[in-house]
């Protein structure tokens, strides 16, 4: 039995154009009918009228934390253009959490920005920082009360979208869209790394968030940061470090005297003499193709650690993609065990949330279902699986 530290956040996670629904102001909005492929979000699972009830299931389960996110297409439609209701409707959302007794954990950018972002260039353009330093400005005066903000989320992943989503929209590229959180069905080579330029510039952006943030609210400030949860063959160790530079240790190092770092891990990979290698294909791995890795969270959580030891963590995400429950409850219990050792050997961690609260939209593709609560998409009937009681009674009792 390994008892978590008093104060230890609980919580599930969802991400705005991942379930609110018609988003239509947004870039991947605009990107999804262009792009072979992509399933289109629809109305995803119109979470943006059915908030409340979002947090009424995380309330009821047991679990003290909601991680969401707030959407700059909504908020800023139009350059300079603030919508007042869009801002007001986010507002809403943080107050049903103080009324639910739950800890918003608000995310300002996953993944998706306005079309007119795009259209100007996007994150390569040059007035990418100010274009989201206003936006993060924008954002402040309702972000009283909040003690955890995530400026972008997973800007590694990030990174490789926005490239991803450029070969897709090329015609001559003949390329399909596959979102980076998936492994392709077909034999193709292991991803290209994150353009590490565009990783420099969401650096920037991270830090300029930061400023602003720090200088209006009283919120701790951190990024989150997909890890690969690298393994090394014998005589790799030193390609590993430089695949774990351009994937991971760039963004690691830019949240050196952030207030905290989340930590995102899903599985684990080999690192050999050629490179990363592609998961071995099994019967028992995830729906997205991924090896079946739990233990991942352990590794991610050392490695951070040794790259940033005065940071302290939030895993801010860990899942599986599963359409068998009692291996989502069986995954997570052994994520847990691994993060429990992690933290007995002295790494400070404040909190674990699961990805992801609901089945929902997973970048351009329906199938692959990480949520603790099914979706019908036509009803939008929430229905929780015994996943989420089970994670429920794991925060009540506050150990695993
Ligand atoms: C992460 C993303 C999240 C979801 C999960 C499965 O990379 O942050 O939105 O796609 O993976």
């Amino acid at each position: 039995m390994h008892p978590f530290p008093d104060g230890f956040l609980w919580g599930a996670a969802s991400a705005p154009h991942q379930v609110e629904g018609n988003n239509l102001n947004s870039d991947f909005w605009a990107h999804e009918p262009l792009m072979t492929g992509a399933d289109r979000s629809g109305d995803a699972l119109d979470s943006y009228h059915r908030y409340r009830e979002d947090i009424r299931l995380v309330a009821e389960s047991g679990l003290n934390t909601y991680r969401f996110g707030i959407e700059w297409a909504r908020i800023e439609p139009l350059p300079g253009r603030i919508s007042k209701a869009a801002l007001a409707h986010y507002r809403r959302m943080i107050e049903a959490c103080f009324a639910a007794g739950v800890t918003p954990f608000v995310t300002i950018h996953h993944f998706t920005s306005p079309r007119w972002f795009a259209e100007e260039g996007g994150w390569r353009s040059e007035r990418a920082i100010d274009r989201f330093r206003s936006y993060v400005e924008a954002t402040t005066p309702i972000l009283d009360g909040v003690e955890w903000i995530c400026t972008i989320n997973e800007p590694n992943m990030l990174a490789i979208m926005v490239r991803e989503a450029e070969a897709a929209l090329d015609p001559e590229s003949g390329q399909e869209w596959l979102s980076p959180t998936l492994e392709a069905d077909k034999p193709r080579p292991v991803k290209p790394a994150p353009p590490v330029e565009i990783g420099r510039r969401l650096s920037e952006a991270h830090h300029a968030a930061r400023d602003v943030l720090r200088a209006r609210t009283e919120a701790k400030i951190g990024w989150t940061i997909a890890n690969r949860a690298f393994e090394t063959r014998p005589g790799a160790e030193e390609i590993r470090r430089e695949l774990e530079y351009i994937w991971e240790d760039l963004y690691l190092e830019a949240a050196r005297g952030d207030d905290y770092v989340g930590v995102q891990a899903y599985s684990a990979q080999w690192v050999g003499l050629d490179g990363i290698e592609p998961h071995p294909v099994r019967p028992d791995n995830t729906l997205v193709r991924t090896a079946y890795r739990p233990d991942a969270l352990g590794i991610a959580v050392r490695h951070t650690a040794e790259v940033l030891p005065d940071v302290p963590i939030v895993i801010t995400e860990n899942g599986i993609a599963t359409d068998d429950d009692a291996r989502r409850i069986a995954y997570t219990t052994t994520a847990l065990e691994s993060l429990a050792v992690a933290m007995r050997d002295g790494i400070d961690v404040r909190g674990y949330i699961h990805w992801s609260l609901l089945d929902n939209y997973e970048w351009g593709h329906w199938d692959p279902t990480f949520g603790l609560v099914a979706v019908d998409r036509e009803t939008f009937d929430r229905q929780p699986k015994p996943s989420l009681g089970w994670l429920g009674s794991v925060a009540s009792a506050n150990a695993i």
